[in-house]
């Protein structure tokens, strides 16, 4: 993180509360929205501020919670907070394990998954402007229950905030309410912590006392008021988080319309937060786009189509299919009803077609597996067609191998290519041929025998069945079209 703002910039990221309301052996940050969890989304908006430090308090949960930290964004520090004795408490968590930080300290919340890095950008530009000890980000909302409401003065400043249980029935009355976002400035922090007391309804110590501690000092107090309050708005439950997502999915989903993408069904399009998209790509309804999937211009994805963490090449199709961790080479076809699982790499103009699966299979450019085909660990070079209903048995019972097919090659319907094996450039193969051994460049493998007739056999084995009888009425109608060829 580098030093951008003078005096320096530290932001807090509170996350020790349990989240009981979830209900979930997974701690309520860590469930995911667009693709990443809650924090992570809260860990990206305080990156975008470019600070000196971040710093994460945890305590529920906080094996699970500083796991994924640590792995996410080794550079936060992490401060335990082993009783959550409430908000100011967890800060005074934090301070204490940054040391004699100076500038700028913004407080957010862990579960905020539609925080923006701009809005926060804004508001701690203008709490520095302001020179003040303390700015709300505050927002004006029709049903503020719940919320520690913004107290103004006669002449519209901000005295304090208090808490909903501990409000009048007329302060409650009030709909200016505290996002839970502040900014400080670090030494008046650093001195109003330890004068928070916990003589209030819920016994905590509140962070929202520091507002009337400075009022008290004499010092600059300000609010700065979010237009889009949905940005700092928490999730308690899975409802909420079901009704977060979808709206993150409907900015996201936006965004891109906006930046070109046409869209057809947004309702029923999911894009991940990481996804990355070109213009004039399309997609079609009931498509999901996960992970760190990148489409690249003029592709059409969908109907119905699962793409995580794939790459699609340009004017690419992929109509109703499943895939991960895959690559879908320029103008190439897949689906519909294709699995491409990890591992496949489609090259440019090839197709993958209907009730195909495929895994670690490198199929060639221009190369085609049109139907009902399972391509596993398999390398499948460029032009080359692989016939109807092939099966690519990769697995003998206790090992996987791989099987090459060369450049140009024509394989027939219903192959079984048995691994390890070599089919070479320009080989071929006939109908129903098991490939156990190598097959040189440009040969023909056959492998069943010539076919053998036993003549009439459903007649004594099948005696007097359904089919021994239409076979002895076609036979009668043989023999009598061969009478009247010979009397004619
Ligand atoms: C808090 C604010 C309230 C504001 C609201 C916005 C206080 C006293 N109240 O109320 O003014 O309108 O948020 O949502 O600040 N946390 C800890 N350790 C603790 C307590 C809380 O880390 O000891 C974390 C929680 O995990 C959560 C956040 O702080 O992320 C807020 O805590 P919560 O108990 O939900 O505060 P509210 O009562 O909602
Ligand atoms: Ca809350």
């Amino acid at each position: 993180m580098s030093a951008g703002h003078t005096n320096g910039l530290t932001v807090v990221v509170l996350a020790a509360g349990g989240g009981t309301r979830m209900k979930s052996k997974t701690m309520k940050v860590l469930h995911p929205i667009a693709g990443r969890t809650m924090i992570e989304h809260v860990l990206a908006a305080a990156r975008a501020m470019d600070p000196d430090r971040i710093v994460a308090v945890v305590g529920h949960q906080r094996e699970q919670v500083s796991e994924h930290i640590r792995e996410l964004a080794p550079d936060v520090v992490l401060a335990v907070q082993e009783e959550q004795l409430g908000t100011g408490h967890a800060v005074r968590v934090a301070m204490d394990a940054v040391g004699d930080t100076t500038g700028t300290v913004v407080i957010a919340y862990g579960d905020t998954p539609l925080l923006d890095g701009e809005s926060l950008r804004a508001f701690a530009a203008e709490h520095e402007a302001a020179e003040r000890a303390v700015s709300v980000l505050s927002g004006v909302v029709d049903n503020p229950f719940g919320y520690g409401r913004v107290l103004r003065n006669d002449e519209g400043d901000v005295e304090a905030i208090v808490e909903e249980k501990d409000a009048t029935p007329a302060q409650r009355e009030v709909c200016e309410i505290n996002s839970g976002i502040l900014a400080f400035d670090a030494e008046f922090l650093r001195s109003a912590l330890p004068r928070i007391g916990n003589d209030n309804s819920k016994g905590e110590y509140y962070l929202t006392d520091t507002i009337g501690i400075a009022r008290e000092d004499g010092l600059t107090v300000g609010a700065h008021t979010i237009e889009d309050v949905m940005q700092t708005e928490g999730v308690n439950d899975r409802a909420q988080l079901a009704r977060m997502g979808a709206e993150l999915n409907r900015r996201i989903v936006t965004r891109w319309m906006h930046d070109g993408v046409t869209i057809m069904d947004p309702a029923t399009t999911w894009i991940d937060a990481d996804v990355e998209l070109s213009r004039d790509v399309t997609i079609l309804p009931g498509t999901q786009l996960l992970g760190t999937t990148v489409v690249a211009e003029d592709a059409v994805i969908g109907p119905d189509t699962t793409l995580k963490d794939c790459e699609v090449g340009g004017g690419a199709r992929v109509i109703r299919s499943h895939a991960e961790l895959a690559v879908i080479g320029g103008e190439a076809t897949v689906g519909p009803f294709s699995y491409l699982r990890p591992g496949t790499n489609l090259g440019a103009g090839g197709k993958i077609g209907a009730f195909v699966e495929t895994k670690n299979a490198t199929i060639g450019d221009g190369a085609k597996v049109p139907h009902l085909s399972y391509v596993g660990d398999a390398e499948i070079g460029e032009g080359t067609n692989i016939g109807a209903g092939t099966i690519f048995a990769n697995y003998d019972g206790v090992a996987k191998h791989r099987t090459t097919v060369g450049r140009h090659a024509r394989t027939a319907s219903n192959n079984t290519f048995v691994a390890p094996v070599e089919i070479g450039d320009g080989a071929a193969t006939g109908a129903g041929t098991v490939v156990r051994r190598d097959v040189p460049p440009g040969a023909l493998a056959v492998s069943s025998g010539p076919q053998r007739n036993i003549e009439r056999w459903a007649l004594t084995k099948r005696a007097g069945t359904a089919q021994a009888r239409a076979a002895e009425q076609a036979l009668g109608a043989r023999r009598d079209d061969e009478q009247d060829v010979a009397e004619s």
